[in-house]
C-alpha cells in the first residue's frame, strides 16, 4: 500500500484516529427544543460510515441563550444525555471517533436561519421562551450597524457561562464523546471576548490582549479539568478576521492554550461581522490552510486545516507540505458523505474497499 499521509493514523492522547480526515462541525437546523432528532442520528451515522477518522457533531450549545437560530441543539441539561449518547454511539459503531463541538452563540443568538437572511428574529408566539433566549456579549455592541445591541454580560454571567461549559463537558463525557472542540471562532461568544472590536469592557475581561483572552483561557482550563486527561481537546479559532485580530494574536493565544492542555487548533477565520463564509469573493481551494501552516510552524501545535478542501490530492499535499496534521471538511461532506472512501480510491490505498463495512466491500471489490 502506498505511503499516503491522509490515511495514516494519528494518536491524540489515548484516542487514535484511523485517518486524518475530520468532518467539520455543521449545524443542521433540525433540533426540537434543543434535542436532536432522527435526522441527526441518520446524518452522523452516514458521515461516520463514510470513513472519516473523526466526526464532529455540530456546534452544541451549553445554555439555552447560546442557540444561534431555530433548530439548534444543546446539552444544557442532564435530560439531553440519553439522546446525545445515541449520537455518540452511532458515530462510534460506524467507525469514527465521536466528537462534539461546544459553543455559545453570544450576540449571534436569536437569528434567522442562513437561507432566511440571518437577520435578528422578531418576537413571535412560535418561540415560547423568547425572553430566556437573550443575546449577550462582552459589550453592548451589535454585530452590524442598525441591529439591536446584545446585553453586556455581568461578572455573574461570566461565571455562570464558565460553569455552563464545565457542566456541558461533564455531560459530553457521560454521553461517550471521545473528542471535544470549543468553538472560539466565527463571531460567537468566545470569539467576541477576544477581539477589541467586540469587547470594550473596562474590567478584568476587557482591555489589553491578556484581559480579552482571560475568559477563553479560564473556560479552557475549567473544561480541561472536567474532560478526561486521556481524551483530546480541540479549540477552533478564527485565525484572522476583518476586524483587527491577526495571525500574531492567534500565535500568542495558542502559546497560552497549549500549556493548558489543548491538543489541536482548528484553524478557521472571520465571522465577527457576519458569516465566515461571506468573504465577498469566491474563495480559493484551501483558502484558510495558510493559517494552519503558519500556526503549526510558529508554535509546533497540531493544526486542522479547513475551508474548501475538496480534492483528495490537495488534502494529501497539505499534509505532505506540513501545513496541517488533520484535514477538516464541511460542505464537501454534505455533497458526498463517502468522501473519505472516494479519496482512498483516488489515492490508491483501498484496493479491496476495506474502508467500507464488509456488506458493501464484498460487492464493491
Ligand atoms: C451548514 C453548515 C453549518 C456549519 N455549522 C458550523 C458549526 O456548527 N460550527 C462551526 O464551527 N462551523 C460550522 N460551519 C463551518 C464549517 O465547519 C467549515 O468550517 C466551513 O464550512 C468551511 O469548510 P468547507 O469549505 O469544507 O465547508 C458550518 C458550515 C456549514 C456549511
Amino acid at each position: 500500500m502506498p505511503d499516503v499521509r491522509l490515511f495514516s493514523s494519528l494518536k491524540l492522547r489515548d484516542v487514535t484516529l484511523k485517518n486524518r480526515i475530520v468532518v467539520s462541525p455543521m449545524w443542521q437546523y433540525a433540533g426540537e427544543n434543543g434535542f436532536p432528532t432522527d435526522w441527526h442520528l441518520m446524518n452522523l451515522g452516514r458521515l461516520a460510515d463514510g470513513g472519516a477518522g473523526l466526526v464532529f457533531q455540530e456546534g452544541t450549545t451549553v445554555e439555552r441563550r447560546g442557540c444561534g437560530t431555530l433548530g439548534d441543539i444543546g446539552i444544557w441539561d442532564d435530560a439531553f444525555i440519553p439522546a446525545m449518547s445515541r449520537l455518540a454511539s452511532v458515530m462510534r459503531d460506524n467507525g469514527a471517533v465521536p466528537g462534539i463541538q461546544l459553543m455559545h452563540a453570544g450576540r449571534k443568538a436569536r437569528q434567522q436561519r442562513p437561507w432566511e437572511g440571518r437577520n435578528l428574529l422578531e418576537r413571535s408566539a412560535e418561540i415560547a421562551d423568547w425572553d430566556a433566549w437573550e443575546p449577550i456579549a462582552p459589550s453592548a455592541l451589535p454585530m452590524a450597524e442598525g441591529l439591536a445591541p446584545p446585553r453586556e454580560m455581568t461578572l455573574a454571567d461570566i461565571a455562570a457561562i464558565t460553569e455552563a461549559f464545565v457542566s456541558a463537558t461533564r455531560r459530553a463525557v457521560a454521553a461517550g464523546y471521545e473528542a471535544l472542540e470549543l468553538h472560539a471562532a466565527h463571531g460567537y461568544l468566545l470569539h467576541t471576548f477576544l477581539c477589541e472590536a467586540s469587547n470594550q469592557r473596562g474590567d478584568a475581561y476587557g482591555g489589553d490582549f491578556a484581559r480579552r483572552a482571560r475568559f477563553v483561557l479560564e473556560i479552557v482550563e475549567a473544561v480541561r479539568a472536567a474532560w478526561p486527561q486521556d481524551k483530546p481537546l480541540f479549540v477552533r479559532l478564527s485565525c484572522v478576521d476583518r476586524s483587527g485580530w491577526t495571525m500574531s494574536d492567534t500565535i500568542q493565544l495558542t502559546r497560552l492554550l497549549v500549556p493548558l492542555g489543548v491538543d489541536v487548533i482548528d484553524c478557521t477565520s472571520g465571522g465577527l461581522k457576519g458569516s465566515p463564509l461571506s468573504t465577498g469573493r469566491p474563495p480559493e481551494y484551501g483558502y484558510q490552510a495558510a493559517y494552519a501552516a503558519e500556526l503549526r510552524r510558529e508554535t509546533r501545535v497540531l493544526t486542522a486545516a479547513v475551508g474548501l478542501i475538496v480534492h483528495a490530492e490537495h488534502a494529501e499535499r497539505l499534509l505532505a507540505e506540513g501545513a496541517a496534521d488533520l484535514i477538516a471538511i464541511g460542505r464537501e461532506m454534505i455533497y458526498n458523505p463517502n468522501w473519505p472512501i472516494d479519496a482512498a480510491q483516488k489515492l490508491g490505498v483501498d484496493a479491496g474497499f476495506g474502508l467500507f463495512a464488509e456488506r458493501a466491500a464484498f460487492w464493491l471489490s
